[in-house]
């Protein structure tokens, strides 16, 4: 079986609250690897005082990385915050698509209400990007709001959750809302959103498992990898 495909993780190193240094960040991808991921999309925050880092920057780190891991596949895009001027960063290449393609990571702002969210959406599914809603278990507008995921679907929109939300590591209501989501078949992704070896590690095993023994191997598979695949071929 190949590898997993992990669309979310902090791993680039040096240049957000993720990997500290290389050596932090081959510890990482080690942990990855021996966990059986095959690929690895890093995503480094682009919001607060992370937007200074510059794509160019970004893409020094991930070269200088790939010369120290040549087995893991790493590919680069950013975790990008919401903001107004978002889509024309994105068009201008100041903030990353991920692996250059039409699909965003796209966060939203924690305390954002369900009009914010839509529009935020629709704004930057107009400007023809794909956005994969990232973790969107931790939301409070989510969870408070089901029917606001099929409206966001409705407009192009992909969902992503994180491996420790549907554990059950991040509390009850975002388990719930994680099963909800497989069971009616409305997540595309899940991903480890990693930050460090300890608290969020860059694991999806364990996850896939569990999955595919509650909703089986097929959708366990686009879960997982086949999704994730479909992302970075640009399709
Ligand atoms: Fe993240």
């Amino acid at each position: 079986m190949d590898g997993f495909v992990d669309l979310h993780c902090h791993i680039l190193p040096g240049v957000d609250d993720g990997a500290k240094d290389m050596v932090d960040a081959l510890a990482l991808i080690d942990m990855a690897r021996a966990d059986g991921t095959a690929a690895l999309v890093l995503t480094p925050h682009y919001r607060g005082r992370y937007r200074e880092n510059t794509p160019g920057m970004l893409r020094e780190v991930l070269t200088a990385l790939q010369k120290k891991t040549p087995r893991m596949e790493l590919y680069l895009a950013n975790e990008a915050g919401y903001e107004r001027e978002l889509t024309d960063k994105l068009a201008e290449g100041r903030v990353l698509t991920i692996n250059g393609s039409r699909y965003v990571l796209l966060e939203l702002p924690m305390d954002i209400d369900p009009a914010q969210t839509l529009s935020a959406v629709r704004e930057v599914a107009d400007q023809a990007f794909i956005p994969i809603l990232a973790h969107v278990e931790r939301y409070d507008v989510f969870l408070r709001n089901r029917g606001l995921i099929d409206r966001v679907l409705d407009m192009g929109a992909l969902i992503q959750i994180n491996a420790d939300s549907v554990l059950g590591q991040q509390g009850f209501a975002a388990k719930r809302f994680c099963h909800w989501l497989l069971k009616s078949r409305r997540a595309h992704f899940v991903a480890s959103d990693s930050h460090d070896l300890k608290y969020r590690p860059p694991k999806l095993r364990e996850c896939c498992e569990y999955v595919t023994k509650k909703y089986g191997e097929e959708y366990a598979a686009a879960l997982f990898r086949e999704n994730a695949r479909v992302v970075l071929a640009g399709e």
